[in-house]
């Protein structure tokens, strides 16, 4: 079969992330007949696990897949153990001998799937040793998974990413962003490129401006300690936002390769206008939450939550307007938002035409209203065209009705999940939906400048009650250019 074969090396496999999203991923691979039976995971952390307790996790973390064919331990049994300290060399030694004895008996080929799933500041030592103790060179192919965050400035990407390249070149690097593994995201380039449609009309003669939602209903719960010290910005905009962005307002890429795509996507991040600290004002909102009522339940604010400063300057919420030089969008504003503790859970793209020159139908009556056509990423995977037409009265009067494609209903089921993709896209060896070092580059350098102007001014926190769609300033910015925020659910 042409399904990949690997020995795939987790380093912090006991965490959450672990835990939450790639045991099940893989296993949903296994199930999917993506993988084939040449396959091992070592799991490797600090801990002194055995392979059992460790297997036993891995068949706790997909208890809720019931498929009567698949035979869950034959699945565990793919999973090996191995205690390690980051810092000792001769632990290297024995995972190496681990990994050729799998390799050997899963017939791998040789190939290695190094993922980095724990805390970034042992990046730098891992890939070193890795590298000096000889695990990074192999018959088959090596590659490195390494997850979020990365660095929290452009400075400490960029000694982070120097560190790494050490040892792993830039092909060999698969960074995620697990935005890029969902479908619906995914779909933006299908969506755009494949219809006769829009893409004349993806320009500023067109459109009136794009807007961008990503909204949770959650606090931060537990991960106060991180999230303390990176906030909205840091947490979602550098990445998912931009990524997001990247993709809607991109030139058609020549070819559907990697190095084209992202070719498109870098010109777009070297396009967003860059802003002075006193500038940032005029573009961005910061927010953060109160307590209040979410679901009947009172919430406390963010500053009461564990891990926080019970003065903490961090945005929960982030809403700006982002300007993009150049012919296609000059003068169209992109929208952004996000934040925690919102009304709902949802993200969602609204592209806005702008209205005829002249409409016939239009009357205070039956209002006619811009078409939109709304990308829905999550919870509900689909998109949306409103459009006007005659209303089945005795008038010819127009009135907003919508076309709908939902992809949940046709093949909810079946629609990968990100991490399920990623993992699928990493082992065949297509980068497509990571980042390069020149995306997250350009991103920081982009993000610096806000979070710098923003360190240095106290904000008024909290701003926005729990439950609510953020600070009214949100608003307002969309409102001085005679805009604003489509609710359309
Ligand atoms: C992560 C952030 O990258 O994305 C989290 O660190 C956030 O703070 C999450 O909750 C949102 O992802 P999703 O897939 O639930 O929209």
């Amino acid at each position: 079969t042409n399904n990949p074969k690997a020995v795939i090396v987790i380093f912090g496999a006991t965490g959450d992330l672990a835990n939450r999203k790639l045991y099940p991923s893989i296993y949903r691979l296994y199930r999917n007949g993506k993988l084939s039976d040449n396959f091992a995971v070592i799991g490797v952390a600090r801990r002194p696990w055995t392979n059992d307790v460790f297997r036993d996790k891995v068949k706790e973390s997909i208890d809720n897949f019931d498929d009567p064919h698949i035979d869950k331990d034959e699945f565990a049994s793919h999973f090996h153990y191995n205690p390690f300290d980051i810092q000792d060399l001769e632990h290297y030694q024995e995972l190496e001998a681990l990994i050729k004895e799998l390799d050997g008996k899963h017939e791998t080929d040789g190939n290695r799937l190094f993922y980095f799933s724990m805390a970034p500041n042992f990046f730098g030592t891992l890939a070193a040793n890795l590298k000096s103790e000889g695990l990074t060179t192999t018959q088959g192919w090596t590659r490195l998974v390494i997850e979020k965050p990365f660095g929290h400035d452009y400075q400490s990407a960029k000694e982070l990413n120097d560190q790494i390249r050490e040892a792993f070149s830039e092909d060999q690097i698969y960074r995620i962003d697990h935005y890029l593994g969902k479908e619906m995201v995914q779909n933006i380039e299908v969506i755009r490129f494949a219809n006769a449609l829009f893409e004349p009309l993806w320009n500023n003669q067109y459109i009136s401006n794009i807007q961008i939602t990503s909204s949770e209903v959650l606090g931060v719960e537990e991960r106060g300690r991180y999230y303390d010290g990176a906030g909205a910005l840091k947490d979602m905009v550098q990445n998912h936002m931009l990524q997001m962005l990247a993709l809607i307002a991109m030139d058609p890429p020549i070819k559907l390769t990697p190095e084209e795509i992202r070719g498109e996507k870098v010109k777009v991040l070297r396009a967003l206008r860059k802003l002075n600290e006193n500038e940032v004002d005029d573009y961005f909102v910061r927010g953060q939450y109160d307590k209040g009522m979410v679901n009947g339940e009172e919430l406390p604010a963010y500053r009461e939550g564990n891990g926080v400063d019970p003065e903490s300057n961090t945005d929960t919420f982030v809403a700006a307007k982002l300007m993009i030089d150049n012919f296609r969008w000059a003068g169209v504003p992109f929208y952004i938002r996000t934040g925690k503790r919102m009304k709902r859970k949802s993200t969602e793209i609204v592209v806005e035409f702008k209205d005829l020159p002249m409409n016939l139908y239009y009357d205070k009556e039956h209002e006619t209203k811009s078409n939109l056509l709304v990308i829905h990423v999550q919870p509900d995977e689909g998109i949306t065209l409103h459009v006007n037409a005659k209303k089945g009265d005795y008038n010819a009067s127009s009135t907003p009705i919508t076309l709908s494609y939902d992809n949940n209903s046709e093949d909810k089921m079946n629609t990968p999940e990100a991490y399920e993709t990623l993992l699928h896209d990493c082992m065949r060896g297509d980068s497509t939906n990571f980042t390069h070092w020149d995306e997250v580059a350009l991103s920081w350098q982009f993000v610096d400048v806000i979070a710098n102007a923003w360190s240095k001014k106290k904000a008024d926190f909290p701003n926005y009650t729990s439950g609510s769609n953020g600070p009214e300033e949100a608003d307002l910015l969309l409102n001085k250019d005679g805009f604003e925020w489509w609710d359309v659910k």
